[in-house]
């Protein structure tokens, strides 16, 4: 017998799924669903050599390189990406509910891909600067930033700094961007400010993350206003539907008026509880009215993720072998696959 809850879940999964575009056109090849969730599993292994080598809580502003290479390698990241394809393309992260896993998605989906030999840019679109800090810059020493950029003052290729993290860049933010809804109210063409500003610096790299605030204002516009496709993580947590629809119809508005080429790439699964019922309902409904929309990968709670922005790294180099660490690099590869940036190789499906 269903009890309340489930109820619940399935009537916001329901209303969610009817403002949903028809079949997504992102052409996903391995797209049949796979019953079980897929959930990574833990292993035992702790922290990598290179978080015992001495990455420090404090993340300083100077760029630390890494050994890129040991760094996949001790990540068990084995499959490769094919660089300079014709598959680059612009992966906006939004929902307007905040903490639902906008920001460590962007973060480590692009870590993991640019040790799989992407190269990639991940833009922090949020005043909080939350995927500024993950990558290890200190936000209150950033200039130029994407505030400077979208505000016309500087471009876009001179605000973007190199992380720690071979082929990883990021354009970062700082809590001037909060203004900067407010300064663009008025100012020409300020849906696509974001899409001037990337210009033609977009096209060297074979994935843009941009990380959006949570809300659907103008920032988040600018984003879908560049985007390519949109990927939601969803919170399995009882409220997760809720404003979906809203997020949707915008999608819609934004594709219609702004940027035909949006479509929905992808739903993420985040902080998922395997100790609770609730989760695996909403893992359930959400998989059975967005079918292949949902990744077939699901973020577990896992407490390294939330440790890594910390020390301004993402999980790859802080706890790879975490279960939030593996999720997030099956991930990777999933989004990979499904998007043809997968080197004919395929070798590392995990
Ligand atoms: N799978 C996870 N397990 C445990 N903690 C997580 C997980 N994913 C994210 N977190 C933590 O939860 C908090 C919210 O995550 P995150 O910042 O990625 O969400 P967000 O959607 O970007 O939030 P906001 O809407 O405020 O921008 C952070 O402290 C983050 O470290
Ligand atoms: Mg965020």
């Amino acid at each position: 017998m269903e009890d309340e809850a489930a109820i619940a879940v399935r009537e916001a999964a329901l209303r969610a799924a009817a403002e949903v575009p028809g079949p997504s056109d992102a052409g996903q090849p391995e797209a049949a669903l796979d019953p079980q969730n897929q959930v990574s599993r833990e292993t035992s292994a702790s922290q990598t050599d290179l978080h015992e080598e001495g990455l420090s809580a404090t993340p300083d502003n100077e760029t630390r390189s890494i050994d890129s290479d040991r760094a996949a390698r001790d990540a068990r990241v084995t499959f490769r990406i094919t660089r300079g394809g014709h598959n680059r393309f612009v992966v906006a992260v939004a929902n307007q509910k905040g903490g639902v896993g906008k920001s460590t998605t962007a973060v480590n989906l692009g870590a993991y891909l640019a040790l799989a030999g992407a190269r990639v840019l991940v833009v922090d679109l949020d005043p909080q600067g939350n995927a500024s800090t993950g990558l290890g810059l200190d936000h209150r020493n950033i200039e130029p930033s994407v505030y400077d950029v979208l505000m016309g003052e500087t471009d876009g290729p001179s605000a973007i700094r190199q992380t720690a993290v071979r082929n990883l860049d990021v354009l970062p933010s700082t809590i001037d961007l909060a203004g900067a809804e407010v300064e663009l109210v008025n100012a020409f063409s300020r849906e696509t400010r974001l899409r001037q500003a990337l210009g033609a610096v977009r096209y060297s790299y074979d994935v843009v993350f941009i990380d959006c605030p949570p809300s659907l204002g103008l920032l988040t516009v600018n984003a879908l206003a560049v985007a390519d496709e949109l990927l939601i993580p969803i919170q399995c947590e009882y409220y997760a539907l809720e404003g979906l629809g809203q997020l949707l119809r915008n999608v819609d508005l934004v594709r219609v008026n702004l940027n035909p080429e949006l479509h929905i790439g992808g739903i993420v699964l985040t902080m998922y509880d395997g100790r609770t019922r609730l989760a695996e309902q909403v893992v359930q409904e959400v998989r059975k009215h967005f079918t292949d929309l949902v990744y077939r990968t699901v973020v577990p709670r896992s407490v390294r993720l939330s440790e890594a922005p910390g020390y301004g790294v993402p999980i790859a180099l802080y706890d790879p072998l975490s279960r939030g660490g593996i999720a997030y690099r099956d991930l990777a590869f999933e989004l990979a696959d499904r998007t043809g940036l997968l080197a004919p190789t395929r070798e590392g499906a995990s």
